[in-house]
């Protein structure tokens, strides 16, 4: 049976910080942040938008009524989780007008959470043939204000449909995944931060590229020369170029320029946003397929997961024929287009704000935020959403 996206929804924040103000602020060359490690700008996620309501936007614009009623499992990876009990996935349920006959969970493993939804979704649709399953990444990346992680912050949600007969990328049948216990990234349950050995988690995250990559070649028999492009988890748009170059010399000149071109449109989307962790693999994916013309159907993209703590996992899949009318193109160019900039110091102040601890009511000026889905305030620590559109 193929299985595989059938459809792909995004949403990011409204504001965003460019990384040339943020590098002069930090007393840095702009060229580190643009060049080095390859952010031009960051997304900022005011009060009005959280893991929660970041889902629920990149969702809401990809399901119709069908989806509504077919939809049985429902799975968010995220690391910005809202709660240690209760789960996005149960959240967002009504927000999107979901089926209550539905399972709904959220999985955890750092950026690699929806690599694990989606992997499950597998599985799930192989069983139920009729199902679809809705999986979805969202994440606010916070290292904190003047880390050394601070420029690979971001915030945003990538939703993924998952069906039979998928319009977009049927997934192939090979797996490679490699888990170990380290420490290159973590956040513990009293840290509002993360915690992360930078040096390390770049060494890592290619440590496990080579070896997933040696096994995916050894269960599949396929060459690189085989790849249309390859999609890479993007903590920042350097790291993929980093890993991918390790491979470049396993084919030929011609295939080397072919790759290396996708990979700089898989970044597009990814170099505006800023790290969203579980869902920057898929963003990487979405900017290769709406900003790149002329990929072919049938063509082979590759796909590297990689979630810190860690487990690192490659697959692939055959991008499917008129894939395009599946995605959003103008409506992602349009959400580019209408973001504002924001100076550092007002950055700052959001970065700093909390909602109450204490079970005090919060209202929140949500006419201020132009998104359909918004944190409304929390009272009695219930947090209140508003779907502007029901
Ligand atoms: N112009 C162009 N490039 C410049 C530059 C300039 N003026 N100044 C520095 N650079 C380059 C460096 O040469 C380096 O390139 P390289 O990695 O190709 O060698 C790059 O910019 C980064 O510089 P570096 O000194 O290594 O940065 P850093 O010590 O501030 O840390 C990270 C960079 C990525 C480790 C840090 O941002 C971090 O910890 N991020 C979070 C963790 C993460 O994303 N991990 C990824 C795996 S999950």
């Amino acid at each position: 049976m193929n299985i595989g996206i059938d459809k792909m929804g995004f949403y990011s924040p409204h504001l965003y910080v460019d990384m040339n103000e943020l590098a002069i602020s930090r007393d840095v060359d702009p060229g580190k942040f643009t060049v080095g490690i390859g952010q031009e700008k960051m997304a900022v996620a005011p009060l009005t938008q959280d893991p929660v309501s970041l889902a629920a936007n990149a969702a809401l614009e990809i399901l119709d009524e069908t989806d509504q009623e077919k939809i049985d499992l429902v799975i968010v990876g995220t690391e910005s989780g809202v709660d240690h009990s209760k789960s996005i996935a149960t959240y967002i349920h009504p927000l999107l007008g979901l089926n209550p006959q539905a399972r709904a969970f959220e999985i955890k493993q750092a950026c690699y959470g929806a690599t694990a939804g989606l992997q499950m979704a597998k599985g799930h649709i192989a069983l139920h043939p009729d199902s679809k399953v809705l999986v979805i990444g969202t994440d606010i990346a916070r290292y904190g204000l003047r880390s050394s992680g601070e420029v690979t912050q971001g915030a945003g949600a990538v939703a993924m449909l998952i069906s039979r007969e998928p319009r977009v990328l049927r997934l192939e049948e090979h797996h490679a995944y490699h888990t170990e216990d380290i420490m290159d990234f973590w956040r513990p349950t009293y840290a509002e931060n993360a915690f992360v050995d930078g040096k390390f988690s770049n060494e890592q995250y290619i440590s496990f590229f080579n070896r997933v990559w040696e096994q995916y070649k050894a269960a599949s028999h396929l060459k690189l020369a085989e790849y249309e492009a390859i999609c890479f988890h993007m903590p920042y748009t350097k790291m993929g170029l980093k890993a991918l170059r390790t491979i470049l010399e396993e084919t030929d000149e011609a295939n080397r320029d072919r790759l290396l071109a996708n990979y700089e449109v898989s970044k597009t989307f990814n170099k505006n946003i800023g790290n969203i962790y579980t869902a920057s693999l898929y963003l990487s994916l979405l900017s290769l397929l709406e900003n790149q013309e002329g990929l072919p159907a049938g063509a082979r993209i590759g796909m590297y997961s990689y979630g810190s703590g860690a487990v690192g996992e490659f697959f692939s899949g055959i991008l499917q024929p008129d894939y395009q009318k599946q995605l959003h193109i103008q409506r992602h160019a349009d959400l580019f287009a209408s973001r504002k900039e924001i100076s550092v110091t007002e950055y700052e102040e959001i970065f700093q704000q909390m909602l109450p601890a204490d079970g005090s009511k919060a209202d929140l000026a949500i006419n201020e935020d132009p998104a359909d889905i918004v944190l409304a305030g929390i009272e009695h620590h219930v947090r209140q959403y508003v779907n502007k559109k029901q």
